[in-house]
């Protein structure tokens, strides 16, 4: 358990400093989520400019995410070199089904992207020995590694092929997610990457079920920026009526997830055979478990008329009332 965020990043430090020698350089996996910020600037203060930080964009990410986590960088001091992957994870994606199928090949692409990166670096710049990564403590026991059975297979620890040669450096491996929040803020990174929802390395892939095309992800992604705004646009309103932090505080994510079934609907009366959306929304503090949330009727037909309405190839909207136990928060 954490105790004092100054003590765990003065040790953290120190550690880092140890490990990677005056002469090593460190190449980081950037998302813009909390883990992997926090896991960066502590790097960073530890070891300065020898770490480079790549942020893969792999097409998998929400409505303009790539964009918004480049300008959300732009204060740290820190090399970020930007890579646009996308149809290199989408063609990798064609057929697959199979969830765990999904999650390994992202993971495998992940790693296969940073060594080339790497490579490419290396040439003009010195070799690097390090892989860094934001990886907590529930990625580690919910991907079956220290004897807990496997539940899924997170992309940052699952997926990492054999063959690689780089050491890996995972400065968070302890910590829970709220505490590395508690270590990020005690760094002085920005409250909105610090309190940032946690999205899954695998991105939109896992919130779309079965086959990942271009067009259900844009279907997904329409969807999703709809939830987000409305939820968000709920908490600032609540904050300017009431002067506290958000009525929905409690509430961990939110998203959409395109599951892979049509139903029968009418538009204009005609039938339609369309998409369906779900709404995934969970009270939790550290994401081993979580409540539904319990949003107001009014938000959650807010956010079925609007999608319907804004989206005319989705006909149908549902929420997700399960916990977890026996759910996990994502779908797949
Ligand atoms: P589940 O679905 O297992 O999710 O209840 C627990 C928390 O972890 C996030 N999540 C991931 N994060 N790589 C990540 O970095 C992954 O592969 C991954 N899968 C799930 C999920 O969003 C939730 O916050």
């Amino acid at each position: 358990m954490l105790t004092d965020p100054k003590k765990f990043i003065a040790d953290t430090i120190r550690e880092i400093s140890g490990k990677v020698g005056d002469n090593d350089r460190v190449i980081c996996a950037i998302s813009g989520g909390v883990d992997s910020s926090t896991a960066a600037v502590l790097t960073r203060e530890a070891i300065g400019h020898r770490l480079t930080c790549i942020f893969v964009d792999h097409g998998l990410l929400r409505d303009n995410e790539a964009d918004e986590v480049m300008v959300a960088y732009k204060p740290f001091d820190m090399q970020i070199i930007r890579v646009n992957a996308a149809d290199r994870f989408l063609d990798k994606l064609i057929g697959i089904t199979d969830p765990e199928q999904k999650r390994k090949i992202i993971g495998r692409e992940f790693i296969t992207v940073f060594e080339e990166e790497a490579n490419k670096l290396s040439v003009q710049t010195g070799n690097f020995n390090f892989l860094l990564q934001g990886t907590i403590y529930p990625d580690v026991t919910e991907s079956g590694k220290d004897g807990a059975k496997t539940v899924k297979t997170h992309h940052n620890v699952g997926g990492l092929p054999d063959h690689m040669n780089l050491q890996l450096l995972e400065p968070l491996r302890s910590l829970y997610k709220d505490e590395a929040r508690q270590v990020g803020e005690a760094l002085g990174i920005a409250p909105e990457l610090v309190w940032r929802q946690p999205f899954p390395g695998p991105g939109l892939a896992i919130r779309c079920l079965g086959e990942v095309t271009p067009l259900k992800l844009s279907l997904l992604r329409k969807a999703d920026a709809i939830v987000r705004e409305i939820i968000d646009g709920h908490n600032r309103y609540y904050f300017l009526l009431t002067g506290k932090p958000e009525s929905l505080a409690s509430v961990w994510q939110y998203f959409a997830v395109l599951p892979d079934i049509h139903s029968v609907g009418m538009q204009d009366g005609a039938r339609t055979y369309g998409h369906a959306i779900a709404i995934r929304a969970v009270a939790s503090t550290n994401a081993t478990t979580a409540n539904w949330a319990k949003l107001p009727y009014y938000i959650l037909a807010q956010i079925s008329q609007r999608i319907t309405t804004e989206i005319p190839q989705i006909n149908r909207v549902f929420y997700d009332i399960t916990n977890k136990p026996p759910s996990t928060i994502e779908w797949e």
